[in-house]
Parts: C-alpha cells; structure tokens; sequence
C-alpha cells in the first residue's frame, strides 16, 4: 500500500482536482482509496453522499472509519468522506498522547488494509492534524499555482515539511500556461529554488479540467483525447516514480 499526500496550505491551487484525477489514473492498476481530510468535503461530494465519521475516528481509538468508506462509480475507487465535523476536532486531537494521534491516523491511513493506493485530498491548514497526518504518508505532493507570492511562499512550505519529517516528493505546477511567458519565467525561478523537487510534467490552465470538475467527471471523462487530461497520465507516473 502506498499513501500520497496532496498538500499545500494554500487553497484553491488543486489538491482536490489532482486527486481525483491521479486516482482516476491509479485505479487503472491498483484498487484506490481517496481520504478527504478536508472539512469543505469537495472531493468526498465528487465521489458519494458525505458520510460522518472520520472526524470521530480520529479521536477516538475504538472508533473505526469504515462507516464512513463509500463506493463510487468508479469500480476501483473508494472514498472515505469528511463532513464540516472534521474541521472541529483538531483541538480534541491536540490533547491526545503523541502515541494515540498516530494509532488513530494509522488506523485510518490502513482502513480496512485491501487498497493498493490510498490518495490524501488535504485541506489547506497548517496544523497538528494536517502535520501529523503527512507525516505517516509515503510521499507529500505539492500543487501550486504559479505567482511571485506562491514562490515566495514555497519556503514555509518545504521547511515545514521537512520540520516534521514529511517525504516531500515535489511540487506540481498546476494551472500552467505555457503561451505565458512569465509562467516560464515563474518555472525557472521555482526550478532554481527547489531543483529536482519540481517535477517534470506541469499540468495546463485548461477548461477541460475546470469543467471537468464542475460536471463531476474526470478530465480523461470529459475529453480523453486532450492534453490536459492526458497530462494526468505523466504526473501519476513520476508521482510513482517518487514515492518509495
Ligand atoms: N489545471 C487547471 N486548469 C483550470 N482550472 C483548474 C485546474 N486545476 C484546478 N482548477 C480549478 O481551480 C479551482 C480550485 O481547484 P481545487 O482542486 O478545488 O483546489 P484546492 O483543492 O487546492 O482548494 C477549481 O474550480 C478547479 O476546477
Ligand atoms: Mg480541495
């Protein structure tokens, strides 16, 4: 079983749309389980009705997930649901022992131990939960959406990464339009600041994945033949690539 985190503390970069679609990619080889860690409960409405329950789990060590695992649509995607509760425990999980906040993410994290994949959709938080959780994964992926700010900001991101030990495999350039010159300019100065942690494939600003997203399909759903959607294919290889 392998768990990839998709992380940022920024919103609105595409965790979520990243999720799904490298899921959609991964479940073409492997049985997936999608974790929605984030209260707004997009990706768990993308997949199925939410169900509570992850918020009980994790503070509770006798509590177990399954009641809030869906089936989907998807014959070999799963999705573990959050609600609006979720965004309400972190203080109830603070006053757990160290111990006890890694049992109950491990427990959840393991769910029922039959997926091939388990893909983290995180919310935008710095937390002790967003923490603890990342750093229980096999690798953490960071989408960004290109600008002066969101590379300036790249650092507090890398270094709490590595401040709780998380395994960063990289950024995703997300939104990426290469008719901009200052996109590839902004890609240069974000390759001169994290070197080999940028991974190669970039996917493009394109309404094939906006609208995808809307109509809840997958990009490869909405239009397969696209290169938008192709691009998915590439990123989930490297994702692989760089997740031990
Ligand atoms: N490559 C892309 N091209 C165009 N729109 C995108 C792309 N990726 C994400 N979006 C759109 O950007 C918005 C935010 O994406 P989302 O995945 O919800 O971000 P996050 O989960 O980080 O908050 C959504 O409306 C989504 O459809
Ligand atoms: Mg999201």
């Amino acid at each position: 079983m392998k768990t990839i985190a998709l992380y940022n503390n920024k919103g609105g970069v595409g965790k979520t749309t990243t999720a799904i679609n490298v899921a959609n990619e991964l479940a073409e080889i492997g049985r997936v389980l999608v974790i929605d860690f984030d209260g707004q409960a997009n990706s768990s409405r993308f997949f199925a009705e939410p169900k509570a329950g992850l918020d009980m789990a994790l503070i509770h060590a006798d509590y177990s997930p399954v009641s809030a695992v869906s089936s989907t649509r998807y014959p070999n995607i799963d999705i573990l649901t959050s609600t609006p509760a979720l965004n309400l425990i972190t203080a109830q999980f603070v006053r757990l022992s160290e111990e006890e906040q890694t049992a109950n993410i491990r427990k959840v994290l393991e769910v029922d131990g039959s997926y091939d994949f388990v893909i983290l959709d995180m919310p935008p938080a710095f937390n002790a939960l967003t923490t603890k959780v990342i750093t229980l994964c096999d690798s953490v992926f960071v989408p960004i959406e290109l600008g002066t700010f969101a590379i300036q900001g790249m650092p507090t991101v890398t270094n709490a990464l590595a401040d709780s030990n998380a395994k960063f495999g990289g950024c995703i350039v997300n939104k990426f339009d290469k008719e901009n010159p200052a996109d590839t300019e902004l890609l240069a100065l974000l390759s001169d600041l994290l070197g080999n942690k940028v991974l190669r494939t970039t996917v493009p600003f394109s309404r094939v994945i906006k609208n995808s997203f809307s109509f809840r399909l997958t990009a490869k759903e909405y239009m397969k033949w696209t290169a938008a959607a192709q691009a998915y294919e590439d990123l989930t290889k490297e994702i692989l690539e760089r997740t031990e």
